[in-house]
């Protein structure tokens, strides 16, 4: 899959991609299970090292562990410090999208390309308080944008609408107009439209999917919105 699964990805948008943050993971079979039936194509994984964030998730070994219980496309957000150093551990790992912070390094430009010269699709994403004057150099370089919609570190935070103009803001800049847009944090059944609408492609959804019993039933209600 890897790289080439990003121009699947724009034809299928808009998609709801799970994090998996918030799955049980005493039974990550199963989960992967409810969500394939639930319609789910991309998975959302979350890696924080309590430095960039002040939360500690996981690392490579759980997308080892994920990649040998599906062949669904893996999308990796990495909040992390020096994520250069681990790029090619998390390419190996089974990664198809790797994600980058602008905020974690100085020149995200040559970390890009080293994603994409692995074979994966890259990802350069930006925290609320971060100008998208912030990875303008950086847009030619990436397949993919990551707005955040909260700041980076937890599940369950609440939608900040100021930065749904970035979307605009980048699809204008040299490089976005081919871009995938991503859209990350507070994103629910009441939240989702306004993404849509200002632009954004991929969904990452924690709280509004895990948190319900039925997973087909909450990624139904949200893009039933989107549609409305
Ligand atoms: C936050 C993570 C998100 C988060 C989304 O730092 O990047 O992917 O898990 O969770 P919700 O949908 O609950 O905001
Ligand atoms: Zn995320």
């Amino acid at each position: 899959m890897r790289r080439n699964c990003l121009a699947n990805l724009a034809d299928q948008s808009p998609a709801i991609l799970p994090s998996m943050l918030l799955c049980d993971f005493g039974r990550l079979a199963d989960e992967i299970d409810r969500l394939k039936d639930a319609g789910t194509q991309v998975l959302h994984l979350d890696v924080m090292d309590g430095v960039f964030v002040p939360n500690f998730t996981y690392g490579m070994t759980i997308v080892d562990a994920v990649r040998r219980l599906t062949d669904m496309v893996i999308d990796v957000h990495l909040m992390m410090v020096n994520p250069e150093k681990y790029i090619q551990q998390f390419y190996a790992a089974g990664s198809d999208i790797i994600t980058i912070h602008a905020e974690a390094v100085e020149d995200a430009r040559p970390v890009l390309d080293r994603i994409k010269e692995l074979g994966a699709g890259a990802g350069i994403a930006i925290n609320p308080p971060t100008p998208v004057s912030a990875i303008a150099e950086s847009l030619p370089h990436a397949d993919m944008a990551l707005v955040m919609s909260v700041n980076a570190g937890f599940g369950g935070q609440k939608f900040d609408d100021a930065v749904l103009e970035k979307l605009t803001e980048i699809r204008a800049l040299p490089g976005g107009s081919e871009i995938l847009l991503e859209m990350d944090g507070g994103i629910n059944p009441e939240t989702i439209k306004k993404c849509t609408d200002a632009g954004a492609q991929l969904l990452v959804a924690g709280s509004a999917v895990f948190k319900q019993d039925d997973y087909g039933a909450a990624i139904k209600s949200m893009l039933g919105r989107v549609n409305a």
